[in-house]
């Protein structure tokens, strides 16, 4: 019987790769140009970090993570997301002893259990920054900038794209601003889609998150979060806003954006392209300032965002950037003719790898055409060893591209092969 991969896990395959590989080195170099240092944090933690640290009444903690009991019976979950383990090695390694900002990225996979769409995976990839120690409204800038500055380093079109940005207050402003919603919502109830009706018991903040049409106009009139975030949260929304406007970041107000994890206070923000459709954001963060204290560390405000890598190579392709595997993967591709010649020939190509030039051969059998088409398609020159520049002690190298060939002594080649490929 055939074993398949898991519905909304897939492969990378090679072919794809380079266009990753080329994604994952941007997004490196954006981060370390801002001073985040990278943290690789494990795939699998104890459930309670997310169902504490995401919270417990969340979508992706209720029914999207995936828990399992280990051999003893401890509850793990597999990552779906990975602010809260960034928090908990910030706190586990005393990261804030220092006294220092903590700047921190990530890359890797993330699993949610979703209905697996375009752009929506069970297995998927995130690239995040988490900044852990200050308040400054002008931190919040920057990691806006940071999104800003890669997005523009892969060349996405900026009017494509949206930044939409919200403040949803602090702890203390949460309770009356439900409150506030509650009033508004509940003379509607009738009219809302069943899950917002439970929402509105549990958290009617989820409610604003919904997509339903038939929720849309009693949330369009819905109470606004910044008409009911503190004095103090109100002036730092001003602050966040006049440096993202110094940084010449195009953004909307968004009095609905509220975010599906329960850690944010303060700032959120998602940055959405249309190629998405509505529904689903290219990347999203905010302000976390109590998710440290929460999960048993000091007190450290903190800003992060994270994005979907999958949703940025739909985004990319859209745009008809060009695939990565564009340029021949090798230098240079060996075609021995006989057995003498192969056995030569191994001995060429282990030098040429330990020279630091990419070089392979066929291993199949395959007829001399053959072998030169595989050649052509995957190198830039082609080695040629038949018995006769093996009597002469040569090998015949032939540019793939041009189709120039010139006959080189074996030994010359072997020993600085760089010389002759250029
Ligand atoms: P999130 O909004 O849940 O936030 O996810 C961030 C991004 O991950 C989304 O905007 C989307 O691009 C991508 N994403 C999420 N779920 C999927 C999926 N099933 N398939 C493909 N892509 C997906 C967080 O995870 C927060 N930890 C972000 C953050 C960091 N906030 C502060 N610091």
């Amino acid at each position: 019987m055939k074993v398949e991969s898991v519905r909304g896990m897939r492969d990378i395959l090679p072919e794809e790769a380079p266009r990753w590989q080329k994604l994952e080195q941007e997004i490196r170099a954006a981060f370390a140009l801002y001073g985040y240092g990278e943290i690789r944090v494990p795939l699998v933690e104890r459930a309670e970090l997310f169902s504490r640290g995401v919270g417990e009444e969340t979508e992706v903690v209720e029914k999207q993570m995936y828990v399992f009991p280990d051999r003893k019976g401890l509850p793990l979950a597999l990552r779906p997301e990975a602010t809260a383990s960034v928090v908990r090695a910030y706190i586990e390694h005393g990261l804030h002893a220092t006294g220092d900002l903590a700047k921190l990225y990530y890359l890797g996979p993330m699993f949610r259990y979703e209905k697996p769409q375009l752009g929506r995976q069970r297995q998927f990839h995130q690239y995040g920054v988490e900044a852990i120690g200050s308040l400054d409204p002008a931190l919040d800038a920057e990691v806006m900038d940071v999104a800003a500055y890669l997005m523009e380093k892969l060349g996405l079109d900026r009017k494509r794209l949206t930044l939409r940005l919200n403040t949803i207050g602090c702890r203390k402003d949460r309770e009356p601003y439900r409150e506030a919603l509650r009033r508004h919502f509940l003379p509607q109830q009738a009219d809302l889609c069943p899950d917002c009706r439970r929402r509105l018991e549990e958290n009617p903040l989820r409610i604003l998150d919904c997509k339903q049409p038939q929720c849309q106009s009693a949330i369009a009139a819905a109470p606004k979060s910044l008409d009911h975030v503190c004095e103090a949260c109100r002036e730092h929304f001003t602050q966040v806003q006049e440096f993202v406007q110094a940084l010449g970041i195009r953004y909307t107000l968004d009095p609905t954006l509220v975010r599906g994890l329960d850690y944010y206070t303060r700032t959120v923000f998602e940055l959405c392209a249309e190629d998405l459709g509505a529904q689903d954001a290219l990347l999203g963060g905010g302000r976390y300032d109590d998710l440290v204290e929460l999960l048993g560390g000091p007190p450290a405000p903190a800003v992060g965002f994270a994005g979907g890598m999958e949703r940025l190579v739909l985004v990319l392709s859209g745009q008809g950037a060009p695939p990565g595997a564009a340029e021949p993967a090798l230098e240079v591709y060996l075609v021995p003719i006989g057995s003498d010649a192969k056995r030569e020939g191994a001995k060429l190509l282990a030098s040429l790898r330990r020279h630091g030039i990419s070089a392979d051969t066929d291993y199949m059998g395959r007829s001399l055409r053959k072998t030169m088409q595989i050649a052509g398609r995957s190198a830039r020159y082609a080695a040629i060893l038949g018995p006769d520049e093996l009597a002469r002690g040569e090998i015949k190298l032939k540019d793939l591209a041009s189709g120039e060939e010139k006959a080189i002594g074996l030994a010359q080649f072997t020993a600085d092969p760089h010389t002759f490929i250029g």
